[in-house]
């Protein structure tokens, strides 16, 4: 059976936003998966500037300087290597940034680059011209209420500040320091809350969903049942794949 193919591509995006470790990127990857689509995590672009900034020896402060870099820096989004794959890389100026992601200095350093204004008009215009492409879940913390208001399906991720920061603890090698990793969550948090430019709330028509009590594979399964509830094509083409594996 040959499946008919959607009349409209771009209505099929699933907006989630949530603070630092509520499971949004692990649930959007799965969700990808299980959908056939791309995960876009717009924090990889924030991350990517904030290096930029740094390998460029701009202060982070100084609001205009990093502005007017990132303005004429060129960033790329390509899909990752490895026929599995659902994520992308990130490109600054042809320069991979995807492995200095991470770095403690990037990490400490992006709520900052995040905040400036003159910084975010930029990376939401090339974010939504990358969900243009549609099928895709695209992940971050403006995304419902900024990058794609009129996203079909909005999703809300949120788990307490403990299941949190034990969460980021494990995924750091080696395990690292609870407390502090609480610390720096929160540190985190509230400045993506705090900020004027697009700070982190809740869009008015997004599905809460606290994944604190559940298994990642249950807040999968949970984000699953919404999206394909609300974007019929996803639940057809389930209907179609359980049907063909009978
Ligand atoms: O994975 P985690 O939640 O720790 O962070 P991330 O999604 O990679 O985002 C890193 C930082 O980028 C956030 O703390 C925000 O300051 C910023 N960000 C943002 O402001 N807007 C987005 N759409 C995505 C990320």
């Amino acid at each position: 059976m040959t499946r008919t193919p959607n009349p409209d591509r771009r209505q099929q995006l699933v907006a989630i936003d949530g603070p630092v470790a509520s499971g949004k990127t692990a649930v959007g990857r799965a969700l990808a998966q299980r959908l056939g689509w791309k995960l876009f995590d717009t924090g990889i672009m924030y991350r990517a500037a904030t290096w930029q900034a740094l390998r460029k020896g701009v202060h982070l402060d100084e609001e205009d300087s990093v502005a007017d870099l990132i303005r004429e820096s060129k960033f790329q989004l390509s899909p990752q290597p490895g026929t599995d794959s659902v994520e992308m890389d990130v490109f600054v100026d042809g320069d991979d940034a995807t492995p200095h992601l991470r770095r403690p200095e990037v990490e400490s350093g992006v709520p900052t680059v995040a905040a400036i204004a003159g910084v975010r008009v930029l990376m939401v215009q090339i974010q939504q011209e990358q969900a243009a492409q549609g099928c895709m879940i695209v992940v971050g913390r403006d995304i419902g209420t900024v990058v794609l208001p009129d996203a079909p399906v909005k999703m809300f991720l949120d788990a307490s500040e403990e299941v949190r920061a034990r969460r980021r603890a494990a995924e750091q090698n080696g395990g690292a320091d609870e407390a502090s990793v609480l610390r720096a969550t929160r540190r985190r948090d509230a400045r993506d809350r705090g900020r004027e430019a697009s700070p982190l709330t809740v869009a008015a028509d997004a599905i809460r969903l606290d994944t604190s009590e559940l298994t990642l594979e249950e807040a999968i399964d949970a984000a699953e049942t919404i999206v394909r509830e609300r974007i019929p094509e996803t639940a057809e083409e389930e209907a179609t794949r359980t049907t063909q594996s009978r």
